[in-house]
């Protein structure tokens, strides 16, 4: 076995409870490098919470969760995002005062694992940011400010701050929500270009067009369990899942439009 057969992230019968509720309730999952992970499922599912989990930013109730084969226990987010595992917020998030552009060197600045005074802002970052801007075709907003640019470009910002670290994974949780349908189709390839860097990618949709377009695996939560672990293409047609949103169609299961 190679070492790129390894997981680069593992959860082991993680589970999270808040009183007497399961909010995850006991998720094994290996995230091979790579790989695109798609995650769906009704609200209150456990999704947002079992990537806070995955990501570090509250602990496990029960099992155990491994980056890079090692266990993350006790390890700041902030620690983990310098070591390659970054997420993004469900709720857009940002400083919405400063521009499109100190977003981006703030984000550089506080991923920096060297952060010497006079480094930071050193030609490597600067390059770094105005190659990220332009992939994500924000080049031409990077003097504007946060609170003036449109949500697709607000949405495309979050992800931006978080690949110009290069991660080993990113977590998007629900990177589309909110965006009309010609704005799902420009993430999607988007993201297609994301893919093509090798990183691996983990994100949460209720748009499921965007879920069966970008992810090659997809996983279905419920009730803080995985219903479904198998190809997008199956969901559809999956009786458990298809009992769940009971019937489909308003979740995109069977039609081109998605839930928001
Ligand atoms: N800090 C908390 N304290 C108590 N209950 C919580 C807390 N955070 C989440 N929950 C509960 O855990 C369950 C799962 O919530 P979570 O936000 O993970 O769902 P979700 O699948 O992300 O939903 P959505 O699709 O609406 O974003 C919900 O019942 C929620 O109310
Ligand atoms: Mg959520």
């Amino acid at each position: 076995m190679t070492d790129k057969a390894l997981p680069v992230l593992e959860a082991r019968a993680v589970a999270k409870h808040y009183g007497a509720l399961a909010a995850v309730d006991g998720i094994d999952l290996k995230v091979m490098p790579g790989q695109t992970i798609g995650i769906g499922g009704p609200n209150g599912a456990g999704k947002t919470t079992f990537f806070d989990l995955i990501s570090g930013f509250i602990p496990v109730t029960k099992g155990e969760v491994l980056f890079m084969g090692e266990p993350i226990k006790g390890l700041p987010a902030h620690h983990l995002a310098r070591a390659g595992l970054v997420r993004t917020f469900q709720v857009t998030s940002g400083f919405t005062s400063l521009t499109v552009w100190q977003n981006m060197m703030a984000s550089v600045i506080f991923g920096a694992r060297d952060t010497k005074p006079g480094l930071l802002f050193n030609r490597g970052n600067r390059a770094r940011v105005e190659t990220t801007l332009e992939a994500f075709g924000l080049s031409d907003l990077a003097s504007a400010r946060v609170e003036d640019i449109p949500a697709l470009a607000r949405k495309k910002l979050m992800v931006a701050t978080a690949i110009v670290h290069e991660p080993k994974v990113l977590l998007l949780d629900e990177p589309v929500s909110g965006l009309m349908p010609s704005e799902v189709d420009e993430f999607i390839s988007l993201m297609h270009e994301i893919r093509a860097r090798g990183t691996t990618l983990v994100f949460i949709e209720h748009v499921m067009r965007f879920l069966t377009s970008v992810a090659d695996r997809a996983l279905i939560m419920h009730q803080g369990k995985l219903i479904y672990d198998g190809p997008p293409s199956g969901i559809g047609r999956d009786e458990t899942v298809r009992s769940v949103y009971l019937g489909g169609a308003a979740y995109g299961l069977e039609t081109e439009t998605g839930h928001g």
